[in-house]
């Protein structure tokens, strides 16, 4: 095993989780195309993977979907939807 420093400046994890509607889940709102949208932006930026988008399938807050976790900012979003991902954009991916 070894142990080094986290390679990335930022990790962002988008809930992309989609329960088909059993119950609440991130999928419910466009969980995979804002994970999609964001790191498209982060390439655009060519801040990826320096700053990395990544997918989680639960961050445990399933009725407030869609959940972004953003490490090491220590930033939470929830309940956004696609028309919120280019603020959340400029407030974190950018160096
Ligand atoms: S399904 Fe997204 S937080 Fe659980």
């Amino acid at each position: 095993m070894e142990t080094n420093p986290t390679p990335y400046k930022r990790q962002i994890f988008v809930c992309t989780n989609d329960r088909k509607g059993e119950s609440a889940s991130c999928g419910d709102h466009q969980g995979e195309e804002v994970f999609r949208r964001l790191r498209e932006i982060a390439k655009e930026r060519k801040l990826h993977p320096t700053i990395r988008v990544t997918q989680a399938k639960c961050l445990g807050q399933c009725a407030k979907g869609v959940n972004i976790m953003i490490y090491p900012k220590n930033v939470w979003y929830s309940a956004v939807r696609l028309e919120d991902v280019s603020k959340i954009a400029d407030e974190c991916i950018k160096v």
